[in-house]
């Protein structure tokens, strides 16, 4: 329902009501009239925005996009076929006004991510993925400052993540730039985003770039997806472990040298670890196997040495099975199965 509509008459003091029965207004209890429906109104304007503006600025981003047909019912409110913009299935309201745009794969070939997309005041979400979208890197979304979730994977995005893209909003809880074209390094600003949960790099063409120690500093991160970048081989950075919160991490194919961290036995919540198609070397420490929630491990394609810790053999069952179907890639590099994986063949 349009704000518009927002002052439903049950909201309505008796008092005006009973003047509109009465049906005699003075110009004092027609002003009288007024002003109560614009005191009545005024919390609706704190952090909203007026409905007709936002649809017109999404009238104007779809002329951006030079009207792209997945989005051909984006139509003015004037139409004959009326219906509000927060019915669209692209469009999520919060309160009457705009708080997310989902166009994945909408077949924007068209242009860029146009600066007053920031004009919605209230957008929390923005998701963009699988289309056309070029350009350099959107810094015009700083002016967002209720982002929270931003998706720009899978489009032709280039140039460099921006060194200041801590100024994206601080509530930014989810960011996702893979498979677009950003090359260079990723910059240590990634690793001020303090709310971040869910950081999705994965093949970007990150060539002879950096892996940021700085990302070790997002305490809330449980997600870290940096696999299939062509980074400057050097070893995981011994930060990631400080990851208390981390419940999965990628790092498939990212040209891993060295040995696997010991202290990756600190990533308590780890649930998924990807370490495949490095050059890793040395022993797997024995505290991977005893996390207890880990329950995928991909490690083939690596140098590895040594046995599988006697840990394992000592796991639960349970635990011990879901690890099975990760041991034969083990075997690939060395390790001899231990307990229910011999079961495996
Ligand atoms: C929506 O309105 C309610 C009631 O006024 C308020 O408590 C809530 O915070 C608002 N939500 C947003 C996202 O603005
Ligand atoms: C995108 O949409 C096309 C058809 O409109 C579909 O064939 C394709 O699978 C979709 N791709 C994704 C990644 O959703
Ligand atoms: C944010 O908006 C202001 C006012 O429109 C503009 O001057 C500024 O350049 C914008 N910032 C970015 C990073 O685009
Ligand atoms: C990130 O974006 C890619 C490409 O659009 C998509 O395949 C992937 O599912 C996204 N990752 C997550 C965790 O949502
Ligand atoms: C972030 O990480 C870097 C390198 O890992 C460290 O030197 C720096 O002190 C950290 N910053 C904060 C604010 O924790
Ligand atoms: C992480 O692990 C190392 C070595 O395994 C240990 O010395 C250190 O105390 C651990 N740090 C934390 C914060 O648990």
């Amino acid at each position: 329902m349009p704000p518009w509509f927002a002052l439903s008459p049950e909201k309505n003091p008796t008092p005006v009501s009973t003047k509109i029965s009465r049906m005699t207004f003075t110009s004092i209890e027609i002003h009288f009239f007024l002003y109560s429906i614009l005191f009545l109104s005024l919390p609706f304007h704190g952090n909203s925005q007026s409905y007709s503006e936002e649809h017109t600025i999404l009238l104007k981003l779809k002329q951006h996009w030079s009207n792209p047909p997945s989005i051909n019912h984006w139509t003015p409110s004037s139409s004959s076929s009326y219906s509000t913009h927060c019915d669209w299935s692209e469009i999520t309201c919060t309160n009457g006004s705009i708080s997310g745009l989902a166009l994945m794969n909408k077949s924007i070939t068209a242009g860029t991510v146009p600066p007053f997309i920031c004009n919605l005041k209230n957008l929390i979400t923005l998701d963009l993925q699988y289309n056309y979208l070029s350009g350099q890197f959107p810094k015009s979304l700083y002016n967002c400052s209720k982002l929270e979730y931003v998706v720009l994977s899978n489009n032709y995005f280039f140039g460099s993540i921006p060194d200041d893209v801590d100024l994206l909003s601080p509530q930014l809880r989810y960011l996702n730039l893979s498979a677009t074209i950003f090359t260079r390094d990723i910059p240590a600003a990634i690793g001020w985003l303090p709310e971040l949960r869910s950081l999705l790099l994965f093949q970007c063409e990150f060539h002879s770039g950096l892996i940021p120690t700085e990302i070790g500093n997002l305490s809330k991160l449980e997600v870290l997806d940096i696999s299939y970048n062509d980074f400057i081989p050097l070893a995981m950075p011994s930060s990631f472990t400080q990851l208390k919160k981390l419940k999965q991490l990628w790092m498939r194919r990212s040209r891993l040298i060295g040995e696997i961290p010991k202290s990756i036995g600190n990533l308590t919540a780890l649930e998924v670890l990807d370490l495949s198609s490095n050059d890793l070397s040395g022993n797997i420490p024995s505290g991977l196997f005893l996390l207890k929630n880990l329950t995928t491990l991909y490690l083939y394609k690596n140098h590895l040495s040594g046995a599988i810790p006697k840990s394992v053999e000592a796991s639960k069952m349970e635990n011990l099975s879901s690890f099975v179907e990760e041991f034969w890639l083990l075997e690939y590099v060395g390790f001899h199965r231990v307990g229910h994986c011999v079961e495996f063949d």
